[in-house]
């Protein structure tokens, strides 16, 4: 098939590329390039060798869209293209609302002018909230604490809409626990700005000596060690569950929310410990006070995914460990 993915130049959509193109399918991407470099395209097609159609492209610009499916017969979208960062979307939640939920009403109304109406969605384990207990389900109730993670609520709202209106749409909305790793080639991996965020760029960023210690937030919570505890899930599987995804919205009119996630939780310092123990590289840390609005626990229950796709994680903590870290130290500047 010929699938336009957004956002293909960013970590999940490049490891998702890899995946398409080496189950055969024809990819195109479209990219603006704000939170990512053409050389991760570049590594793409290095990996798999075959090639990639890249247009530097915002999904606010419905002309160049417009052009984008003019030129190519395109049968699905993959819709990563989004901006991420929590605190920065506190900061400016209109660049949140903008580019994300702007960004994809453009992109659905463009599909729907050439009559494109396959769709998966790039949603997220935020849209959970701070209430529900874990294993989460897919059927709990939404809510959000930051711009960011709204944007993803909406967009689900969006895409079940549009399918209400008319059924010969189908959408299927992927809630990502915590993706982290790398593909093995060590060619591909996350880039981030700055200072990381989130916890595996931190620490790898520790262990190659770009930063001194990790800080860790919080040791009172409620979990087996008082450190918070996630759902990690190795990217190369997530990738894996975007084409059976894709399977699944060719072949059924429907919208579907599913979680990919292992189903299991770890602690920070249980991250510490196998990142040790499996790249032999020491994490310095200290224990600093809560980060404000975290949660103390955050799992998938994953047997929608097992059922509806029949896709389940094959990767352990341990290998993501040693494939995020092989791409940082292979690439101690990223891309
Ligand atoms: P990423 O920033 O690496 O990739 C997103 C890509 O979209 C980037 O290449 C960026 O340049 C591009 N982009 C952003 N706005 C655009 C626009 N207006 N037009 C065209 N391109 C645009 O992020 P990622 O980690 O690969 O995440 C992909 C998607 O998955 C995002 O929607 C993100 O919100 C969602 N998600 C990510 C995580 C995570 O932990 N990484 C978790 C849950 C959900
Ligand atoms: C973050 C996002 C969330 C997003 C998710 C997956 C925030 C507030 N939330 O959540 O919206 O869906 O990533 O990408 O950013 N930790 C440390 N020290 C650090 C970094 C993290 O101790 O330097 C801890 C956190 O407190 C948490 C765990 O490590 O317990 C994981 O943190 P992180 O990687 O940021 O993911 P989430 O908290 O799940």
């Amino acid at each position: 098939m010929n699938i336009l993915v957004t956002g293909g130049a960013g970590y999940i959509g490049s490891h998702t590329c890899v995946e398409l193109l080496n189950n055969n399918h024809n990819v195109i991407v479209v990219d603006n390039l704000s939170n990512s470099k053409k050389e991760a395209i570049n590594r793409v097609e290095a990996i798999t060798n075959k090639k990639v159609k890249f247009y530097e492209i915002d999904i606010l610009d419905k002309r160049g869209l417009d052009l984008v499916f003019k030129s190519n017969t395109i049968d699905a979208v993959i819709h990563f293209a989004g901006l991420k960062a929590v605190g920065e979307s506190v900061e400016e939640p209109l660049k949140y609302y903008q580019n994300n939920i702007t960004g994809t009403l453009v992109l659905m109304d463009i599909m729907k002018r050439h009559n494109v109406k396959k769709i998966v969605f790039s949603s997220s384990a935020t849209v959970y909230g701070m209430n529900n207990v874990s294993p989460l389900t897919e059927e709990l109730p939404l809510s959000t604490t930051n711009p960011y993670g709204t944007t993803k609520m909406y967009i689900e709202r969006i895409i079940r809409d549009t399918y209400q209106a008319d059924n010969e749409w189908s959408g299927t909305l992927l809630r990502y626990f915590n993706p982290i790793g790398a593909h093995h080639s060590g060619t591909i991996g996350e880039d981030p700005k700055g200072v990381p965020n989130n916890l595996m760029p931190f620490i790898t960023q520790v262990a190659v000596g770009k930063r001194e210690k990790l800080s860790v937030f919080g040791n009172d919570y409620d979990t087996h060690d008082g450190t918070g505890v996630r759902d990690y899930i190795h990217v190369v599987d997530l990738a894996k569950g975007h084409l059976k995804a894709l399977e699944f919205t060719m072949k059924n009119k429907t919208i579907e929310a599913i979680n990919l996630g292992t189903g299991v939780g770890y602690s920070v310092l249980d991250m510490v410990d196998t990142f040790r123990v499996a790249t032999n590289t020491k994490v310095p840390y200290q224990i600093i006070d809560r980060r404000p609005g975290d949660i103390a626990t955050c799992f998938a229950d994953t047997k929608k995914a097992k059922e509806l796709l029949d896709w389940e994680t094959e990767k352990n903590l341990a290998d993501m460990c040693r494939d995020s870290w092989r791409w940082q130290s292979d690439n101690p500047e990223g891309y």
